[in-house]
């Protein structure tokens, strides 16, 4: 197990620490914390990718809030975007005149947060916002307003703190760059 786990890691380089990853998610925690304070937000990660995010940033806003989950279809085992996206779990909360804050770990093509924005946003909420730790501006396709944003990065495949490459690498502490495999 340890081996392997090892040996996976060895293709991927670090770009955020999990230092750095949790300074940063407490300076964003703070900045939401004076936004939302006496609101009751409810924070929606996006799952499964958002799972370590939005549970960090929840404890880094020292306000009253509520959690909730939606659980959006993903690239499979592709590192690249393909398809529309659409909901495969939805939110146990009703959202109307309710403040909304979308938590996702990153945002590549734009077309998972453009359609939740739709989909929540014809329920009605008070406000509803985006925070993402990582934005890979290079790749956007579809326009998405994004209000609290932890670090701009370029186009590389990033995997850990939640994210995965097939179901890899969520449980890693830190944000990585996927490195390909070279044959020579
Ligand atoms: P979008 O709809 O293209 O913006 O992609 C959003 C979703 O794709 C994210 O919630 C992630 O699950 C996944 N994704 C996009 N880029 C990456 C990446 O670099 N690493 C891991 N997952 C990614
Ligand atoms: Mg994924």
């Amino acid at each position: 197990m340890i081996e392997s786990l090892a040996a996976s890691e060895s293709r991927v380089r670090v770009l955020y620490s999990a230092d750095r990853v949790r300074d940063r998610v407490r300076e964003m925690g703070l900045v939401l914390a004076r936004d939302y304070d006496g609101l009751r937000p409810i924070l929606v990660g996006v799952l499964k990718g958002a799972c370590a995010f939005h549970a960090d940033l929840a404890r880094a806003i020292p306000i009253e809030l509520e959690l909730d989950f939606v659980s959006v279809s993903s690239y499979g085992t592709e590192t690249v975007s393909s398809g529309a996206a659409h909901i495969l779990g939805d939110l146990r909360s009703e959202i109307a005149g309710r403040h909304v804050v979308l938590c996702e770990a990153v945002v590549d093509s734009g077309r998972s947060v453009s359609m939740l924005l739709e989909r929540l946003g014809a329920r009605r909420p008070a406000s509803l916002k985006v925070a993402t730790l990582l934005d890979k501006t290079p790749c956007r396709e579809v326009e998405v307003s994004l209000d609290y944003v932890g670090w701009t990065v370029g186009a590389e495949f990033v995997v850990g703190y939640g994210l995965d490459a097939a179901e890899r690498y969520r449980n890693l502490p830190y944000v990585g760059v996927l490195e390909e495999a070279r044959d020579s």
